[in-house]
């Protein structure tokens, strides 16, 4: 039975993905590591885990203890974060026994976008095949989540611990959890739109970016955790690196139904989306994010048997932020 060490607890893929831990394997000592001591009760009741441990990603001498104590860590905290990613991998690498340690860790489909700055879908962008090795060698850590990444295949081509990293496209959907958050994806885009007044998108808008609904990555996540309990890993640390996704939407639709949608909720006056140059889309990485075709592929991952069950994200975003306000 071993033990599992979850960071990034009360986020939206963390949450859920504790709850479907323990239905699926409950004999597994299960640890959540999380801040917000609101979130215990849930945690104790509604999913039953075994250990609760609070910190922040920056007590990294904590995370690393922990990691050296568990069999299998899943990062669902941060993919942004190589500090964070670095303690994990050393605490692993200090465990005991003669099995090695397992890293899962969540990463994003921020690293595969083409840097366009116009807005535009363009046939000749570059499509990030997971099942392409050369492909996964290029990441590095000038990509959106390339720093994190990148030190954990290497650490995984060292060959001390087992890696798992699984890459996953912009999410929608909403989560359980103690205190649903909107994740990530979300929290960028109505974010970006609060602070310039109104939902942008650059250009034409015909880039492409790639989304998946959270049900359809959680149960590539449980699938992974599966593999990591049940095969010898072998190869290269590239060959267990998996993108998904569920489709690829032009950035002018997400930003018209989320216009329509954040009007009918108050936040703003217009229900129209607006295109600008990318100067005025936003602030920080997001206008690059915007500006870009985020093509991914992911044939290892519908080799190990990834399957979309989701409705398109331009179905779900009015459902999806019913309950939030802003
Ligand atoms: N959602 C997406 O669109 C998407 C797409 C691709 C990849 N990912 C990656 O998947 C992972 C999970 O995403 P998500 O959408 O589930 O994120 P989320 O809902 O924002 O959750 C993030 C989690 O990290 C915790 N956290 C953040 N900063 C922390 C800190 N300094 N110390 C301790 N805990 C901290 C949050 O805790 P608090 O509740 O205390 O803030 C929360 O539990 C991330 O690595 C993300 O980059 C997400």
């Amino acid at each position: 039975m071993p033990s599992v060490l979850l960071v990034g607890a009360t986020g939206m893929l963390g949450a859920s993905l504790s709850r479907q831990l323990k239905e699926k394997y409950p004999n597994w000592p299960l640890t959540v590591y999380f801040r917000n001591v609101q979130a215990d009760y849930w945690f104790r009741n509604v999913v039953g885990v075994d250990t609760i441990e609070h910190g922040a990603f920056e007590d990294t001498a904590k995370v690393r203890a922990l990691a050296a104590e568990h069999d299998i860590v899943i990062n669902t905290g941060s993919s942004f974060d190589p500090t964070l990613s670095q303690a994990i991998v050393e605490g692993l690498k200090q465990r005991r026994g003669s099995q090695k340690g397992t890293l899962i860790h969540v990463s994003g489909g921020g690293n595969f976008i083409d840097l366009r700055k116009d807005g535009k879908y363009s046939p000749d962008s570059k499509v990030w095949n997971d099942a392409n090795e050369d492909d996964i060698k290029l990441i590095n850590s000038s990509m959106l989540n390339g720093a994190a990444d990148r030190l954990i295949l290497d650490a995984g081509n060292e060959g001390n611990i087992n890696t798992f990293i699984v890459c996953q496209a912009l999410t929608y959907g909403v989560a359980e959890g103690p205190l649903p958050s909107l994740g990530i994806g979300y929290k960028i885009l109505t974010g970006n739109a609060k602070s310039i007044g109104f939902v942008p998108y650059v250009g034409d808008g015909s880039a492409l970016l790639s989304v998946i609904h959270v049900n359809d990555a959680l149960n590539f996540i449980l699938k992974i955790v599966d593999l990591a309990v049940s095969e010898v890993v072998t190869g290269p640390a590239e060959s267990r690196y998996y993108n998904i996704y569920g489709e690829r939407v032009a950035w002018k639709d997400v930003a018209t139904v989320l216009a329509r949608t954040l009007h009918k909720k108050g936040l703003f006056s217009s229900s129209e989306a607006r295109s600008v140059p990318i100067e005025q889309a936003g602030e920080g990485e997001i206008p690059k994010l915007l500006g870009s075709n985020m093509l991914m592929q992911g044939d290892r991952a519908a080799s190990l048997g990834f399957k979309v069950t989701a409705r398109s994200i331009l179905e779900h975003i009015p459902e999806d932020l019913e309950a939030y306000s802003f």
